[in-house]
């Protein structure tokens, strides 16, 4: 075997030491409190159901990227069915959500230009900021003073100013101030992004998102909705207006060099939205956020949230591995988020509510924290 470089797996002992080493695992306990399957659209397998009222022979691989041979007129079916489904002018597919957020931060924002992000935006945003030739600033989290701040002292540097937050926030759970940032955006002539991973599914009228059920959609210059979340599958949309549309098509590099998704996938996202629409999923599973949020115990060490996402915060990275161990001894699957993922003291449990859950299940968790 050719040698590994000792800084590298330095690094990797350190990882161990420090009770961060990743490793895959194939074996997952029953209870699932830890999945993004929200409505159980992938391992309840109604999602598979819907799928084979679909189209029956479908071509597996793509052949190349969109544009070169790997378009087709399901590409724009689809487009055009999401974009009216999240009541925009136009969306575009990317591969996954992170391909689509990596190619819109990388692109629009220019030389010239600020990005405003809220300091706890998911690293595909953070990783699209970076590879922008823009001026970026954080603000505090869910913050609409900290965020005044930067745009009173910054609006007349820059040309072009755009806002990045997500709808829920991934690690957090809690929802940002969408109705607030939405008001600032429009008064300051602002650019506003809302990434809608942990939205779609659980907020509005069929699962259609937080910025939706809040009427805020016609404020956004763009959203972000993936599919490997609620909806059970892969990839995600941009949602905007059709002139971002054709921009992204001809200077995100994450869509255009890369092989365009496959036949499969494309219907897997038609069948989930077509679920969306009558599944009893979405109310079952309010009904467990409501359920779990009524016996919440110890309050004081849970992060207010009313999504899917719920955090105990347990400080140490070695307590919630520990508390991690001991949940899975019970069936229980749950994942700790340690630092430096969150900032230090912040470690926690991170509970993720499905509507498959059993309200016995939710009363053995409390039972167990
Ligand atoms: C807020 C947020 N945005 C984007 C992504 C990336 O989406 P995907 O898993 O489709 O790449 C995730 C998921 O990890 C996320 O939580």
């Amino acid at each position: 075997m050719a040698s590994f470089p000792y800084k590298l797996s330095n690094k990797l002992f350190q990882a161990k030491e420090k009770f961060l080493f990743r490793s895959l695992k194939t074996n997952y306990p029953n209870i699932d409190f830890s999945s993004n399957d929200y409505l159980g659209f992938s391992t309840q397998g109604y999602l598979h159901q819907e799928i084979l009222t679909l189209e029956p022979s479908i071509k597996m691989g793509s052949t190349g990227s969109r544009l070169i041979s790997g378009n087709s007129g399901l590409f724009n079916e689809i487009e055009n069915e999401i974009a009216q489904f999240h009541q925009s002018e136009s969306a575009l597919i990317f591969n996954s959500g992170y391909d689509a957020n990596l190619g819109l931060l990388s692109s629009v924002p220019q030389k010239g230009d600020l990005i405003l992000s809220d300091e706890l935006i998911h690293a595909s945003l953070i990783d699209g900021i970076r590879l922008s030739h823009a001026t970026h600033y954080k603000f505090s989290h869910n913050d609409v003073v900290s965020l005044l701040d930067l745009i009173k002292r910054h609006k007349e540097t820059f040309q072009e100013i755009y806002v990045v937050v997500e709808s829920v926030y991934s690690m957090d759970g809690d929802c940002a101030p969408l109705i607030e940032l939405a008001h600032i955006c429009k008064q300051y002539n602002l650019h506003l992004i809302v990434d809608e991973a942990h939205g779609i599914g659980v907020f509005g009228e069929q699962g259609k998102g937080l910025c939706q059920q809040l009427n805020i959609q016609d404020d956004c210059f763009a959203r972000i909705y993936t599919y490997g979340k609620a909806m059970g599958c892969h990839g995600a949309a941009i949602v905007g207006s059709e002139e971002l549309k054709q921009y992204l098509i001809n200077f995100s590099r994450s869509f255009i060099y890369t092989t365009a998704m496959p036949e499969h996938s494309l219907l897997a996202i038609k069948a989930a939205y077509q679920l969306l629409i009558k599944t009893p999923e979405i109310n079952k599973l309010k009904k467990n956020i409501t359920y779990f949020n009524s016996q919440l115990k110890n309050a004081h060490h849970f992060i207010k949230s009313e999504s899917t996402i719920h955090c105990m915060i347990l400080q140490g990275n070695q307590v919630v591995q520990l508390k991690e161990e001991q949940l899975l001894k019970k069936d229980i699957f749950i994942k700790s988020i340690k630092s430096p993922t969150v900032k230090e003291g912040q470690e926690r449990l991170r509970i993720c509510l499905h509507s498959f859950n059993t309200q016995q299940q939710i009363d053995l968790l409390y039972s167990n924290l």
